[in-house]
C-alpha cells in the first residue's frame, strides 16, 4: 500500500459533488503536486486530509494504518500539517514563540525561554535559514515567514506537509528559497502535496502529479514522463490555446490613439518615487517589478485608494485636483486590487451581485434594475470565464479561490469603465481561463477601452501588453515597445 492513501473519498457541497470518489495516492519523500482547473477540487481533498472538512464517504490509511482525522489539530497530531496560503502566524510573537506555540517547552510551568530559541534556531537552520529566534515575526518577509511555518511543523514531526498555492503571493526570487526548503522536506523523509497553477514549477519541483477535473481523478503521471502541454491537456480535457494577444499593426496604430490617462511625477508613501507615463486608447500597458518596486503603490495612487504624496493626474487632458476611488470611478476608471478578498468582493452576496454592483445604472432604467438583462450579461460572464458555480444566486464565499478571481474580472469588465487597472490579474487562475480572460482584455481594449496591468508573471506581461514599463526602487528602469521587450531584457531591468 502506498505510504498515503486516500481511498474512495466523496464530497458534496449543496448544489455540487466536489469530490467523486478519488483515489489518492502519495509515496514516503516525494513532492507530489496537485494540479487542475479552478473549482476541480484540490482544495477540497486536501481540507479533507487535514481535518478542516470530513469526507461523504472513504478512509484515509497512512502508513499502512487507517487513521481518522476529525478536526485541523487532530490531523497535526498525527503528522499532517498545512501551510496556509493566508499565514497563520502571530504576527507580535516572536519566531521561537510561534514555532512553539501550544507546545512550548517549560518546566514546573514556567517557559524555558533559553532552550525554546535554542530549538527553534536548530529548526530554522536545518531548512537553510539563519534567522534571530527573538525577532518579530512581523518583521520578516513572506517567505521568511513560511520558514518559520515549516519549522514549526518539523519540530511537530509531521510526515506531510500540504502546501496550497505557497508561490502566489512570493516573489519570484523567493520562489528558489521555497524550493530549496521544499527539497530539505523531501530528503529528510517528509512527503509535501503541492497545489500550483504554475506549470513550470511542477515540472521543476514534483515527483509525481495528480491531475483533478470536475471532482475526479483524472490520473497520476510523472512529470518526467509528460510535456506541458499534455498535462495542460489533461487538466482541461483540450488542447491548450496557443495564441499571441497583440499584433504589431495594433501598436503601430496606436501611436495616433488619444492619451486617455496621464501621470507625471507621481510619489507614493513608501517606495514610489516619481513616476510619469501616458496610457493612450486602446492600449495595454504592462507594468513589471519586483515586490517593493513601487508597482503596485503605482496603481494604488493614481486610483486614490493610497494617498500620493506628489505629482499630476489627469485624465482625458483634465487635471485631477483629489483623486479618491470615487472621484476616479466617476472618471470611467475602474481598479481590482491584488488583495482582492478585502477590496474586491463581498464574500457574503451572490455572484450576480457581486458581478453588478459597479454596473447596475448601465442595467437600470429610472433606478429599476432590469432583472432579465442582468441575468443574460451575468450568465454570458460566466460562461466566457468558465467560472464554475450552479447558479449565478450562489454566494461568492463558497466558491473556489480561482473562481473568486474570475468573479472580480467579471465585475469590472461590465461596467463603462474606459480604463481599468489590474494588479495581478491572474493570479490563481487556471491555465485554460488564463486565455480567455487575456481575450477579455483584447476585446476590450479594441472596443475603445485601455488598460494598465501590474503583473509579476513575465509571460502574461509578454502575452498581451503593447508596451511594458519595468519598475525598480520606486522609479521607472525601463521601457520597452512590445516589438523590442524580451523576458531577458525585462529581468534585466528589475534589478
Ligand atoms: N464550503 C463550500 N461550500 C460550498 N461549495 C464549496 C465549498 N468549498 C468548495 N466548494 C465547491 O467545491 C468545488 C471545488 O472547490 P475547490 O475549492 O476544491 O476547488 P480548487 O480545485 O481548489 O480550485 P481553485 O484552483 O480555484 O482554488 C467548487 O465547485 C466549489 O464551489
Ligand atoms: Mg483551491
Amino acid at each position: 500500500m502506498s505510504y498515503l492513501y486516500m481511498k474512495g473519498i466523496n464530497k458534496s457541497f449543496p448544489g455540487v459533488r466536489a469530490l467523486k470518489a478519488v483515489d489518492f495516492k502519495a509515496e514516503k519523500g516525494e513532492v507530489h503536486a496537485i494540479a487542475g482547473e479552478n473549482g476541480a477540487g484540490k482544495s477540497t481533498l486536501i481540507k479533507i486530509l487535514s481535518g478542516a472538512y470530513q469526507p461523504d464517504e472513504g478512509q484515509i490509511y497512512l502508513d499502512e494504518k487507517e487513521i481518522k482525522i476529525s478536526t485541523p489539530h487532530s490531523g497535526r497530531i498525527q503528522g499532517i500539517s498545512v501551510i496556509y496560503q493566508e499565514l497563520s502566524l502571530v504576527p507580535y510573537l516572536t519566531i521561537a514563540e510561534n514555532i512553539f506555540l501550544g507546545n512550548m517547552p517549560s518546566k514546573l510551568g514556567a517557559v524555558r525561554r533559553n532552550e525554546m530559541n535554542k530549538r527553534a534556531k536548530k529548526a530554522l537552520e536545518d531548512i537553510g535559514f539563519d534567522l534571530n529566534p527573538s525577532s518579530l515575526v512581523k518583521d520578516l518577509s513572506i517567505v521568511q515567514q513560511q520558514a518559520v511555518e515549516i519549522a514549526k511543523v518539523l519540530v511537530e514531526d509531521a510526515k506531510i506537509v500540504v502546501m496550497d498555492e505557497p508561490t502566489a503571493l512570493l516573489p519570484a526570487r523567493e520562489v528558489e528559497t521555497l524550493f530549496r526548503v521544499i527539497n530539505t522536506l523531501r530528503d529528510r523523509g517528509v512527503t509535501v502535496l503541492y497545489i500550483s497553477h504554475r506549470l513550470n514549477e511542477i515540472f521543476e519541483m514534483a515527483d509525481q502529479v495528480t491531475v483533478l477535473k470536475d471532482g475526479s481523478k483524472v490520473g497520476t503521471v510523472r512529470p518526467a514522463d509528460i510535456t506541458q502541454d499534455e498535462l495542460v491537456q489533461m487538466m482541461i480535457g483540450r488542447k491548450p490555446a496557443d495564441r499571441i494577444y497583440w499584433s504589431p499593426e495594433r501598436v503601430e496604430k496606436l501611436k495616433d490613439a488619444p492619451v486617455v490617462l496621464e501621470v507625471e511625477g507621481l510619489m507614493g508613501e513608501e517606495n514610489l518615487k516619481g513616476v510619469s507615463l501616458a496610457l493612450r486608447q486602446g492600449e495595454i500597458l504592462g507594468v513589471a517589478g519586483l515586490v517593493g518596486s513601487g508597482k503596485s503603490e503605482l496603481v494604488q495612487c493614481i486610483f486614490g485608494v493610497q494617498q500620493a504624496t506628489g505629482g499630476k493626474i489627469k485624465i482625458r487632458g483634465e487635471g485631477l485636483k483629489h483623486p479618491s476611488p470615487g472621484t476616479l470611478i466617476r472618471n470611467k476608471l475602474g481598479f481590482l486590487p491584488a488583495d482582492r478578498k478585502h477590496l474586491g468582493l463581498v464574500l457574503g452576496m451572490t455572484i450576480k451581485r457581486n458581478a453588478t454592483l459597479t454596473a447596475l445604472p448601465k442595467l437600470s432604467k429610472c433606478g429599476v434594475v432590469n432583472q432579465k438583462k442582468e441575468d443574460g450579461v451575468v450568465s454570458e460572464l460566466i460562461e466566457k470565464l468558465r467560472i464554475k458555480c450552479y447558479s449565478l444566486n450562489q454566494q461568492v464565499e463558497t466558491l473556489s479561490g480561482g473562481n473568486q478571481q474570475k468573479v472580480v474580472m467579471a465585475k469590472w469588465l461590465l461596467p463603462e469603465c474606459e480604463v481599468l487597472m489590474f494588479d495581478e490579474p491572474t493570479r490563481g487562475i487556471d491555465v485554460g481561463a488564463r486565455s480567455e480572460i487575456y481575450e477579455l482584455m483584447v476585446d476590450y481594449v479594441n472596443q475603445g477601452g485601455a488598460i494598465i496591468n501590474v503583473s509579476s508573471d513575465t509571460q502574461e506581461l509578454l502575452a498581451v501588453s503593447d508596451r511594458i514599463i519595468v519598475m525598480g526602487q520606486g522609479k521607472m528602469t525601463g521601457i520597452f515597445s512590445r516589438q523590442e521587450a524580451t523576458e531577458d531584457k525585462i529581468v534585466r531591468a528589475m534589478f
